[in-house]
């Protein structure tokens, strides 16, 4: 049997696993009552943890953290345990160590904060992913007890003990983010329509309530505002929530499934837990029908073409 089938067996195994349902939901709702007890300041604190502020999730980039300290670690304890690492080997693996812990720490809080928002296999297959890395990160605090006491040989094995479950976790890491696709952008991120095309007759449009309208297949979702008509993609960063079903709150439109908003103008997220933007089309009233184009990222929006200036 190759690599990759014993590997596919293991996931398989755990996307089976219907008894990791009620702890799975046991751990979302200690979440969220969690962040309901943080009161005013939790949403803030979801969308700092998701990486709403950094423009991607948070997570991915926090994990290297323990991983790359954690392998260090293990370089260094191998040369102290040979003798061939000179008097500050054990010194700097404990450091490492140390560092690892901590950025494990971290990106935990991450890792939980986006995975409240997994469903059925990809649920399972994250609550074993974080278990492992609670583990991990248990050994790992475990190892620097027994570093502090002298114990050098234990510590060793604790933590390569932890190394073992942290690479095992990884690997189910990477399923969450490119089987469930968990932390990637679910935008519809074509270049099309390059020119604009007609979408809906102006009339059809009520001011302040989304349309979602195809633009040459691409969804997108039309806002009539006082200012014109808005245009951004249809489909959620987050998740492919239907952003045609949302709602405008303060300007911003809200996807209905996980409550992200939308700064209709720039496609920005003013609220998490989605991450990246949305894409963002011109728009332009022409025979009373409103054409769409989509608008490249480095575009500022142009002004919204009225029939006048259109038939010049
Ligand atoms: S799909 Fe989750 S916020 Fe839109």
């Amino acid at each position: 049997m190759t690599v990759r089938a014993v590997l596919e067996r293991a996931v398989q195994a755990v996307e089976r696993w219907q008894l990791l349902d009620a702890p799975g939901y046991q751990v979302e709702h200690a979440l969220s009552l969690t962040f309901l007890l943080a009161g005013r300041q939790a949403r803030r604190l979801q969308d700092v943890l998701h990486g709403v502020w950094l423009g991607h999730p948070l997570h991915p980039a926090l994990v290297t953290v323990p991983i790359g300290a954690w392998s260090a670690a293990l370089v260094l304890d191998g040369l102290d345990a040979t003798g061939r690492g000179g008097p500050g080997a054990g010194h700097a693996a404990r450091t490492v160590v140390q560092l690892g812990v901590g950025g494990a720490v971290a990106s935990a809080a991450t890792g939980l904060t986006d995975w409240q928002y997994a469903h059925d296999e990809g649920r399972r297959v994250g609550l074993v992913h974080g278990a492992l890395n609670s583990t991990a990160l248990g050994l790992y605090t475990w190892s620097l007890t027994d570093r502090a006491r002298g114990r050098a040989a234990r510590a060793r094995a604790s933590a390569a003990a932890g190394y073992a479950l942290t690479l095992t976790s990884a690997y189910l890491g990477g399923v969450l983010a490119y089987r469930y696709r968990l932390g990637t952008d679910h935008a519809d991120r074509s270049n099309e329509p390059r020119r604009f095309v007609p979408v809906i007759e102006e009339s059809e449009l009520t001011e302040g309530t989304p349309v979602a309208v195809s633009a040459d297949g691409v969804p997108v979702v039309l806002v009539a505002t006082d200012g014109g008509v808005r245009a951004v993609g249809g489909s959620c960063p987050h998740q492919g929530g239907p952003l045609g079903e949302g709602w405008l709150h303060r300007q911003e439109l809200v996807c209905p499934w996980h409550g992200s908003r939308f700064d209709l103008e720039t496609g920005e997220p003013a609220q998490g837990p989605a991450t990246a933007p949305l894409p963002c089309y011109d728009t332009r009233i022409r025979d009373g029908a409103v054409e769409v184009r989509r608008r490249a990222r480095w575009r500022s929006p142009t002004a919204i073409t009225t029939v006048e200036e259109a038939s010049r």
